[in-house]
């Protein structure tokens, strides 16, 4: 049996538990043995993640554009916990007309959108990697990216919906894997790893015709599942990884290669 992937007396904080990929990811970290706290604005979903899975989770509520949050989190969780291991930022903040075509998104929204989503992923970095050099024993950091932030959208997987992906989701996505590399060169000395991780578009029943599209556009013929993306997150946030700080892993079943 080998050990490498192994967790054990960790603890993860998990910002947007309560997602899609956050859940998921909540629950293969401590399947592999850490503590994780399910950091969430949600509290009736982040209850819910904490309840199905065990006694190691535990919801928290946080919200990433909100300083006094974090901090607090920060603070909280290093007293409990006696330390924070990894930060894996899952959160998924965004206004209410967030999703809009080109034509539409005004400076106001463009800024907003920035400002709570790669802000947001800023700001905990922030906070969590402070108390990582102050407590002197290393860590990792995880940004959640997407292809977006590496390629042009094709926007012809559209094609027959009403769907689109918002303009703001390119500024967020190259921001948050250009982020990621200032904070591993930062952060380097203090034997404290941060990458991304870039997934491709995750099932989640959308328009039919959207994913018929989208998996003719894939060369492993399937949209990703959430499974994809948190296996990929154990990965980097395991000591099988220990060399390894700065990258950008894309999982999208091979989409941006084309
Ligand atoms: N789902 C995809 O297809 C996909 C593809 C590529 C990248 N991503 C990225 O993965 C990440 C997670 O996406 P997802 O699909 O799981 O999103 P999701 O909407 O399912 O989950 C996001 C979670 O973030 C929480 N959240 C929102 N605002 C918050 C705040 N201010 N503070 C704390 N928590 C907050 C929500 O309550 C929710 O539980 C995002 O960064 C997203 O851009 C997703």
């Amino acid at each position: 049996m080998c050990d490498r992937f192994t967790l054990n007396g960790q603890t993860a904080i998990v910002t947007g538990g309560a997602g899609l990929l956050g859940a998921e990811t909540c629950a293969v970290l401590g399947e592999y043995g850490a503590n994780v706290i399910v950091a969430d604005n949600n509290r009736g979903r982040g209850t819910a993640v904490e309840e199905r899975l065990g006694d190691w989770a535990e919801f928290r509520h946080l919200d990433i554009t909100d300083e006094d949050s974090i901090k607090n989190l920060v603070h909280e969780v290093d007293a409990d916990f006696e330390g924070i291991d990894a930060l894996v930022n899952c959160a998924y903040p965004r206004t209410e007309t967030y999703g809009q075509q080109f034509e539409d998104v005004t400076l106001r929204e463009w800024n907003e959108n920035l400002s709570m989503h790669l802000g947001g992923y800023y700001a905990t970095c922030h906070h969590v990697a402070k108390e990582m050099i102050e407590r002197d024993a290393g860590g990792c950091i995880v940004n959640l990216g997407s292809i977006y932030g590496v390629r042009a959208p094709d926007f012809s997987v559209y094609d027959g919906t009403d769907m689109t992906t918002p303009v703001e989701y390119a500024g967020i996505k190259g921001g948050v894997i250009n982020l990621t590399r200032y904070l591993a060169s930062y952060l380097g000395d203090h034997g404290i790893r941060a990458n991304t991780v870039s997934p491709g578009g995750v099932f989640n029943d959308q328009k039919e015709r959207f994913v018929r599209n989208y998996e003719e556009r894939t060369p492993l013929g399937r949209m990703a599942e959430p499974e994809d993306v948190a296996n990929t997150i154990l990965y980097l946030v395991s000591d099988a990884a220990s060399y390894v700080t700065g990258q950008n892993i894309v999982v999208d079943g091979g989409f941006s290669i084309q």
